[in-house]
């Protein structure tokens, strides 16, 4: 083995080019800072329609794909880079010719299995078309985890792959990959295989299940959501399955891009600062409380910026904003786009507080920006929650996060006492029981710190901002990792276990 890996990182978003959640950034700045150490990274992602313009002009390979002896489908690679790191991105009109990412706006593509069985195929049959032998297959989610399986048996038998390892890590184990038994077949998946321990549950396919058995290595996007797999209540429904790979599961924690998001650099927010002593912050506060009309009063001014979706605990939120709107003098502003009856709803409170409450549907990366900068306090109250980026961009803009204690946001925010016995570490707000009422405590713990004891609030602020989650720490984790699969023989061979 040399010092310098070869790593094909397989990835459904990739910030920059196409990201509907917190992977796409992941997806980018983990091979980035592999790249920096000095490693050969390569990026395999589909060639979507509505980044064309990125990969038009770039050099087509075209090459056979067969997914089973039923599907045999041509694809054209296309090689080029972004933002510095070399891509393969997979053009396969009849898959990623539409509007869509994952789904039409109603609901999922009812062609996903094949979809994303051309994406983990491609990135393979990538490999041996190139002649470059990856150390590492470095998967993400259900969309990648075929890989794995195609890995370990369609390839089984060939030499070269042999010291190829993959490793599938878990940003989000809820969304799974369910598909019709029906696609077995086209999937080039043997019945062998369909059964309870490996890609059968209750009758569907479960390509993230799959996943998990054949995949050399597993890892969760932080040390708490790696503990609350491998039990029934955080599993998903998977507990079962992560427990009999527990002894290759870890945690890592994900990194923040601190090129991204520093208020020092910032460009998008109205005053940069390097300290809460600077006025900046307080700058960037008044012009947000002016781009919403909102008065420009010294009251907390809570900020979040989310995908709508019941994980993040809006069935929460909501309530316990609705009695604390009613009786505090607060300002709230919500940046988020998703499940239209949870925007419906946000639209709603809204209309209930309209001197204290903006609701913006949309993806609006400059605003998150701006929000971060100029908040007091960042709601993140999810129900579960793998990792979370928002927490940790919050820490360094001094904007106190109020989080649910739950997976990465239990490892990334530490909850002030209010006895004032850590003063000098807290640097948020945390509650634990999954219902309204709990919430509401803490957000009245939260607007109470901040209307009678400034002084405390602002030392939570200078511990928040003090605060650095690296990505080349995380990134030194994942190449240990990789090292440890490498010096060990694959994980799972099925064809003997039934
Ligand atoms: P998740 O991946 O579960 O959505 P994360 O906190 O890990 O949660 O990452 C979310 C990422 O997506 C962050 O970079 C965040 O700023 C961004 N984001 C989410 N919703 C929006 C939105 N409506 N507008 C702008 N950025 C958003
Ligand atoms: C997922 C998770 C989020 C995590 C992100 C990146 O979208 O929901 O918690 O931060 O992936 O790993």
């Amino acid at each position: 083995m040399t010092d310098r890996l070869k790593i094909l990182v397989v990835a459904s978003e990739v910030e920059g080019l196409v990201k509907t959640g917190g992977l796409a950034d992941v997806a980018r700045a983990l091979p980035a800072c592999l790249q920096a150490m000095g490693h050969d990274v390569r990026i395999v992602m589909p060639a979507y329609q509505r980044i064309r313009e990125h990969w038009r002009d770039w050099p087509a390979q075209p090459m056979q794909l067969p997914l089973s002896l039923f599907e045999n489908h041509r694809v054209q690679a296309r090689t080029g880079t972004h933002a510095g790191l070399p891509m393969i991105l997979l053009e396969h009109a009849p898959s990623f010719e539409r509007p869509g990412v994952y789904d039409d706006g109603y609901g999922a593509f009812d062609d996903n299995p094949r979809r994303f069985a051309i994406l983990s195929k491609g990135a393979l049959a990538w490999c041996k078309a190139n002649d470059w032998q990856p150390d590492i297959l470095h998967l993400n989610d259900w969309q990648s985890a075929l890989a794995a399986f195609y890995l370990a048996e369609h390839y089984k038998d060939d030499a070269f792959f042999a010291h190829t390892r993959s490793l599938l890590s878990l940003h989000n184990a809820a969304y799974q990959g369910h598909a019709d038994a029906r696609w077995l077949q086209p999937l080039g998946i043997h019945e062998v295989f369909f059964r309870s321990e490996i890609f059968e549950d209750y009758g569907r396919i479960n390509l993230l299940k799959g996943g998990i058995h054949f995949a050399d290595g597993l890892n969760a996007v932080s040390p708490g959501y790696a503990e609350e797999l491998v039990t029934d209540m955080g599993g998903h429904g998977l507990g079962a399955y992560f427990r009999a790979r527990k002894n290759n599961l870890i945690g890592i924690l994900n990194g923040c891009d601190y090129g991204q998001w520093s208020p020092e650099t910032d460009p998008d927010i109205a005053a940069q600062f390097h300290s809460i002593d600077d006025t900046g912050k307080a700058q960037c506060k008044i012009a947000l409380q002016r781009e919403f009309k909102l008065a420009e009063k010294p009251v907390p001014l809570l900020v979040s910026i989310s995908r709508l979706t019941d994980q993040k605990g809006f069935h929460l939120l909501i309530p316990a904003l609705e009695n604390i709107l009613k009786n505090e003098d607060i300002q709230v502003v919500l940046l988020g786009s998703g499940d239209a009856q949870l925007a419906a709803q946000l639209h709603s409170l809204e209309q209930r507080f309209p001197l204290k409450l903006r609701f913006v549907e949309g993806y609006d990366m400059a605003l998150a920006h701006r929000l971060e900068a100029g908040g007091d306090a960042f709601l993140m109250p999810s129900l579960f929650e793998p990792c979370g980026l928002n927490q940790i961009y919050s820490l360094r803009y001094g904007t106190l996060p109020l989080v649910r204690h739950v997976g990465g946001l239990k490892n990334t925010v530490v909850a002030y006492n209010n006895d004032g016995s850590n003063l000098n570490t807290a640097t948020g707000f945390s509650f634990l029981d999954p219902n309204a009422n709990a919430l509401q405590q803490a957000l009245e713990q939260l607007i109470q710190l901040y209307q009678t004891d400034p002084a405390t609030w602002q030392q939570l602020q200078r511990n928040a901002m003090a605060q650095r989650f690296e990505w080349r720490d995380s990134a030194q984790q994942y190449v240990d990792f990789y090292r440890q699969l490498l010096a060990t023989p694959r994980s799972t061979s099925t064809t003997s276990k039934h």
